[in-house]
Order: structure tokens, then sequence, then C-alpha cells
């Protein structure tokens, strides 16, 4: 595991994505009140880019064919059949965002 810069928190507006590349990864950070969550940013369907996808809550729909992700979690909400994209835990230091990925 690494633990990596990827942004500073003010970069991330509330209710914003923002595709980041953290160890070779293309991670969404996603800001959602005062959280901070990231996830891949390939959807499990069929590999759209989930950061150009549209964010209602913590959910994010991905632009290619709709399939809907908690961010929070990386989980596939819609269709509900167990899918789901990696999540990456986040810590915010000095308003600095740090991600850390495999
Ligand atoms: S590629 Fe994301 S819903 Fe189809």
């Amino acid at each position: 595991m690494s633990l990596i810069r990827v942004a500073g928190l003010a970069d991330l507006p509330a209710g914003q994505l923002k595709l980041v590349e953290a160890g070779g990864t293309r991670v969404v950070l996603v800001r959602v009140d005062d959280a901070v969550y990231a996830c891949d940013d390939v959807c499990a369907h069929q590999g759209g880019p989930l950061s150009k996808g549209k964010l209602s809550g913590a959910r994010l729909a991905c632009p290619w064919h709709g399939w809907m992700y908690d961010v929070r979690t990386g989980e596939c909400v819609l269709p509900r059949r167990g899918h789901r994209v990696a999540s990456y835990p986040v810590r915010i230091d000095a308003g600095e965002v740090w991600v850390e990925v495999p």
C-alpha cells in the first residue's frame, strides 16, 4: 500500500468529481459535504469513465449506461447484482488529500 498526496482540499468543491492518478491508478475523488471519497475510475460494466459521470449526493452514475455506484463503498447500487469498483481509503491532513492505493 502507498499513501499518495493527490490534491488540495480547496481544489475539491463539495458535490464535484476530480480525476487524479495515484500510483498508476486512475482514481475519482468525490467530495460529499465535508468528506472525501476515492474510487476507481473504470466502471465495472464496460469500463466507462466514472469521472465523467453524474453525482447526486453520494451516488455516482456512469455516463455510458447509467450504472450507479455508492462512492462511499464502491458498491454498485443500480443494478444490484453484486458489482463494485474499488474504493480507496482517504486521509485529509492539513488541507491535503491523500489516497491509499495498493
Ligand atoms: S460502462 Fe458504465 S454503465 Fe456501462
